[in-house]
């Protein structure tokens, strides 16, 4: 290289010539000189940005096929434990990702379909284990602690099927039974299954329940526990109780229909010759013997009245349907019985009737009107006597529908709500020995029903009570 003054480059190059002591030195120009090879730096690095961009794009590109999908797809895969299926699968990535992509969610449909499957058997077997009668247990063999337990199991300790997992199932035993259980426990699971025929269970609050208990050892995977089902024994226990006293009752029934029959011949005489009497005794002459005598005769009649009258219902509640129906006019039953009742209403209550237009109904005339006349007879002796203007009978007769309503109220003591749900019971009674006995209502619902027909109650203590009378209109 040799520079000129003028700071131009040159480039010489000397060459010897042969057989001559000359040599031939050619300078040239650098800038000319390198011309071409500046070009081809220039293509070089032309070349080699184009590369790099080819490059740059490419990794792009794979990063945008193959790295995003896979993304994608672990994000699906993190949903799944998480229980979420719906998560989106790139499943239209071409090639591998895609492949891998559409397997995957085929699998994860399977798992779903399988999951669900598994969620509807055990909710079946939730629900019907829910809805059996028996309260059910499962229980560990070796500690006896509870691992589950039902909806009835929960209802007999009185509180959620939940808190009751945990605890011991020899603790719902009452202390002195608690070592039977253990036997029993034991001895199922060495056996496989065994029957308790009754035991008591504690109830909350200190009582016992009778149970019967069948438990079997149920083997599931690798595990067992005891099913206990424990079935209440005391609603058997009540009818067997209940069923006794029936029977008793009705022996009792039987002997009674035979005394009955026995009174309801002589009474009549009985009443007869006191009628009688009461004529002769009119005849004669006035005087302290006279009206000793007449007095005698009325409370004589008067009691042989009242036993007349009750020979009469118990054997229209022992006699049971005899079928004989026919159409009456209601408003006449309520006449009639409103007649038979005034001696008892007069000193007691103003009655007061609103008589409807009402076609006729079904029924017995005499029988519904006993029905009338015991409810009037049990609104007055709810009234003190000596104040009938202060005092109301009410009776009001009217059609609802297909039916005829006739209401019994009055302005007497009411009921209290403890008896109100035990008037309508045989013998129940709140009035003394000898006054009442306690089958009014008994016979009225009887003699209703029997017709198709119904009654029903309302009262406030203090204010009154209301018999409303159902009775079917007749075609
Ligand atoms: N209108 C009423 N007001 C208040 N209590 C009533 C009324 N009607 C009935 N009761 C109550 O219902 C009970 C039962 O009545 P029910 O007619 O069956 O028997 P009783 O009147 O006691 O006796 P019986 O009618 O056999 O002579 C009565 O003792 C009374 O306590
Ligand atoms: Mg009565």
């Amino acid at each position: 290289m040799v520079a000129a003054a003028d700071a131009t480059r040159w480039l010489a190059a000397r060459a010897q010539l042969r057989d001559v002591p000359w040599s031939v030195v050619i300078a040239e120009d650098d800038r000319e000189a390198f011309a071409s090879v500046q070009g081809l730096k220039l293509r070089l690095l032309l070349t080699g940005l184009v590369l790099g961009a080819a490059a740059l794009l490419f990794s792009l590109l794979v990063l945008g096929r193959l790295v995003k999908p896979l993304e994608v797809l672990t994000d699906a895969a993190r949903g799944v434990p998480e229980g979420d299926f719906s998560r989106a699968v790139p499943d239209r990535a071409p090639g591998e990702p895609g492949d891998l992509s559409r397997t995957f969610d085929a699998m994860r449909s399977a798992l779903r379909t399988t999951l669900q499957g598994l969620r509807d058997s055990e909710e079946r077997y939730r629900r019907s284990i829910d809805s059996a009668n028996d309260a059910i247990f499962a229980v560990d063999p070796t500690t006896l602690d509870i691992l589950d337990a039902n909806r009835k199991a929960g209802e007999l300790a009185r509180c959620a099927p939940e808190d009751l997992v945990k605890r011991c199932f020899l603790d719902l035993y009452p202390d002195d039974q608690r070592e039977r259980g253990r036997e029993f426990a034991g001895r199922v699971a060495a056996a496989g299954d065994g029957t308790l025929r009754e035991i008591d269970l504690a109830t909350p609050g200190g009582g016992r329940l009778p149970v019967s208990i069948s438990a079997s050892v149920i083997v599931h995977g690798a595990g067992r526990f005891l099913q206990l089902i424990c079935r209440d024994l005391s609603g058997r226990k009540r009818m067997e109780r209940e069923l006794s006293q029936a029977e008793k009752l009705s022996t009792v029934g039987v002997l009674a229909a035979g005394i009955l029959h026995e009174l309801s011949t002589p009474l009549p005489y009985v009443q007869a010759n006191l009628d009688q009497a009461k004529e002769d005794v009119a005849a004669l002459e006035e005087g302290p013997r006279t009206r000793a005598l007449r007095s005698g005769i009325e409370d004589a009649l008067e009691g042989s009245q009242r036993a007349m009258t009750i020979v009469r219902d118990l054997r229209i509640f022992a006699r049971g349907n005899d079928g004989k129906r026919s159409a009456f006019d209601v408003n006449d039953a309520v006449r009639m019985a409103l007649r038979m009742a005034q001696h008892e209403l007069k000193h007691r209550a103003t009655v007061v009737t609103e008589l409807g237009q009402v076609p006729q109904v079904v029924g017995q005339l005499t029988e519904v009107s006993q029905v009338f006349l015991n409810l009037l007879v049990n609104a007055a002796h709810e009234i003190a006597p000596g104040d009938p203007q202060r005092n109301r009978v009410q009776v009001v007769t009217a059609v609802e529908g297909e039916r005829a309503l006739a209401k019994v109220s009055d302005t007497g003591a009411g009921i209290a709500p403890d008896a109100l749900t035990r008037i309508f019971d045989p013998f129940f009674t709140t009035k003394p020995a000898g006054v009442g006995t306690g089958l009014g209502l008994a016979i009225s619902r009887d003699i209703l029903s029997r017709i198709g027909g119904g009654i029903r109650v309302e009262s406030t203590v203090g204010r009154g009570t209301t018999f409303t009378v159902e009775l079917l209109l007749a075609a």
